[in-house]
């Protein structure tokens, strides 16, 4: 089901963003620094998909980011929830028929790097989809073949890059491979994730990235990591430790996008 976009911008008034993002597991605290905020459950937007991801809310928020407009998604609907790789696509194309232009996406991942330790956030500088699912398989349109040669836009990952350093914070990036989920990885699947060349792990993104790129959006984004993937320390993995590990690095993410959203 399509989301009406009459509907939204009905709600949304005279309100406008160029930039969405979509907040991930725990990452909701972004929304507390939006200046004079408006809320609108998803529940409000008949066909807006409704996560049942506990760490996620479900609710559109259009505020101001340091002075910016923008339009927030709290709470995604992930491909595991329904074995729906395209499940976010009614939502991005809201999005663009309201007039966003860039979208930027959050995750909370899993690190494959040590020097990447739980409570740090990675900028994605591009990924690997191995998982063999892609959003647009049924689309009938010749836009399927979607270029990804530069999925997560040069441009915007400079001024991610150049507002953590006006921050006075470095931002590493990696890549970000996408494993279907719910399970955690398995140790030899984080070992085959490092061969490939992952540098960090996680469930979601990476299909709305390719929606984007097909809806014409540019892109960026960046992971909060939460834990070491599976085996790298002994630890067993747990959503409570994705929920209560995400809010310290999701700060430090608020702090960047801040910096970087005027910039954009
Ligand atoms: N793997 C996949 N997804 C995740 C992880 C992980 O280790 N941590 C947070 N999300």
């Amino acid at each position: 089901m399509n989301v009406d976009p009459d509907l939204l911008r009905s709600r949304l008034g005279d309100r406008r963003a160029r930039t969405a993002m979509v907040l991930g597991s725990g990452l909701g605290g972004l929304v507390d620094v939006l200046d004079e905020p408006v809320r609108i459950a998803y529940g409000d937007l008949p066909g807006f998909p409704q996560s049942g991801v506990s760490g996620h809310s479900g609710e559109l928020v259009w505020g101001l980011l340091n002075g910016v407009p923008v339009i927030v998604l709290s709470g995604r609907i992930h491909y595991y929830e329904a074995g729906d790789a395209a499940a976010m696509r009614p939502a991005l194309e809201a999005l663009k028929a309201v007039g966003v232009e860039i979208l930027v996406l959050t995750n909370a991942a899993g690190s494959l790097k040590p020097e990447l330790a739980p409570g740090s956030v990675m900028l994605i500088d591009d990924h690997i989809n191995f998982s063999g699912r892609n959003p647009l398989i049924g689309e009938p349109s010749d836009a399927r073949f979607t270029g990804m040669t530069e999925a997560y836009d040069a441009a915007l990952r400079r001024h991610m890059r150049e507002a953590a350093a006006a921050e006075g914070l470095t931002l590493s990036g990696g890549v970000y491979m996408w494993f279907s989920g719910p399970s955690f990885e398995t140790p030899a699947e984080i070992r085959m994730a490092r061969l490939l060349g992952a540098d960090a792990v996680g469930m979601s993104t990476v299909p709305e990235t390719i929606l984007a790129r097909f809806l014409g959006l540019r892109v960026v984004a960046a992971s909060v990591l939460t834990n070491y993937g599976a085996g790298m320390t002994g630890a067993e993995l747990s959503h409570q430790e994705t929920k209560d590990m995400a809010p310290k690095g999701g700060a430090v993410l608020a702090r960047i996008l801040a910096a970087a959203v005027p910039r954009f």
